[in-house]
């Protein structure tokens, strides 16, 4: 089973909902968004999980964990343009192309971030009815709904705002990024393991390695806003400048932002590596994955 990003994007393509009605223009805001590409890592992150801990993949069924790929995506993709609106990082290019608010319009954008984070939840939901009654459905459902809200990325997107311009104790920029970034990571590969029936402790296990790799990710997403290539990495370059923010990179520097990267990396890996799997190949595949990310240059 093979898991690239063409593939993700088969999968999660089936859920997105249809430009029309008197509804078609924040749909297809919302459409445009979610079509404009991306490294998909969420969905990818949560099918290997789910594929590493599944008794039997000859088994494998899409229709239960293809909804949570398509909904855990949306919520990313919501949180991206709600990001760049005027009002908090005001950028005008993602994923190479001009952000929602530039070509829709402020007032349309708004909308269409509020509405696939919902629609991410009306998708999630269709498992229900493929499989009622199952324990591991109910559990992914919870998970994918409070890493999103306040006491997760939505709680880590409003400290980061109201801290724009201010120096950040280290505890502070611990919690934006944990909840800003790390949040979504650990809910992609909670959810995975949750479906693929996995225990409490297992669950727990990959939510600390999510919280790793999120830390390294937001840190890697800090130094390409430093010094990446705007034509590769899809977003304006010095935007953290642009809005005075204080992250890591501009705190600790570019040399010791990347040896923190390798290092959180690292622990993701020596979690992953210790736990009991079904299968290895998707466990390989996990851990290559991450250790991409960490010099990725988009
Ligand atoms: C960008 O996420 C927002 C951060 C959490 C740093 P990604 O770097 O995953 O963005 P896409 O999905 O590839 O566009
Ligand atoms: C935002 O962090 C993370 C989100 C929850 C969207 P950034 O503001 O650094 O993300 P980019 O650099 O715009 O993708
Ligand atoms: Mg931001
Ligand atoms: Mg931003
Ligand atoms: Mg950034």
């Amino acid at each position: 089973m093979s898991n690239s990003v063409s593939d993700i994007e088969n999968i999660i393509y089936k859920y997105i909902p249809t430009a029309k009605g008197y509804q078609q223009d924040v749909l297809s805001a919302m459409d445009y968004a979610f079509l404009a590409g991306g490294k998909r890592i969420r969905p990818m992150m949560m099918k290997l999980c789910f594929d590493m801990l599944s008794e039997s993949l000859d088994t494998y069924d899409e229709s239960v964990i293809g909804p949570f790929m398509a909904a855990i995506e949306m919520i990313h993709t919501s949180s991206l343009i709600h990001d760049d609106l005027p009002a908090l990082d005001n950028d005008e290019l993602r994923r190479g192309k001009p952000t929602v608010h530039v070509k829709y319009g402020e007032d349309v954008a708004i909308l269409a971030g509020d509405g696939l984070l919902n629609y991410a939840y009306e998708t999630a939901a269709k498992a229900f009815s493929i499989k009622p009654g199952d324990a591991g459905i109910e559990k992914a459902f919870a998970i994918l709904a409070s890493k999103a809200g306040v006491y997760g990325m939505l709680g880590g997107q409003s400290l980061d705002v109201v801290m724009t311009g201010k120096e950040l104790s280290d505890d502070k920029l611990e919690f934006i990024y944990l909840n800003k970034t790390s949040a979504l990571i650990e809910s992609s590969m909670m959810v995975g393991a949750a479906l693929a029936g996995a225990d409490d402790t297992l669950v727990s296990k990959l939510e600390e390695a999510a919280r790793a790799v999120g830390m390294a990710f937001q840190v890697q997403d800090d130094i390409l806003d430093i010094k990446g290539d705007e034509a590769v990495i899809g977003k304006p370059v010095h935007s953290d400048e642009k809005n005075d923010k204080y992250t890591y990179a501009t705190i600790h520097g570019i040399e010791e932002s990347k040896k923190y990267v390798k290092e959180m990396s690292d622990k993701a890996n020596a979690i992953i590596r210790g736990i009991a799997v079904k299968n290895d190949s998707a466990r390989e595949e996990l851990c290559s994955l991450i250790n991409a990310l960490i010099d990725r240059d988009r």
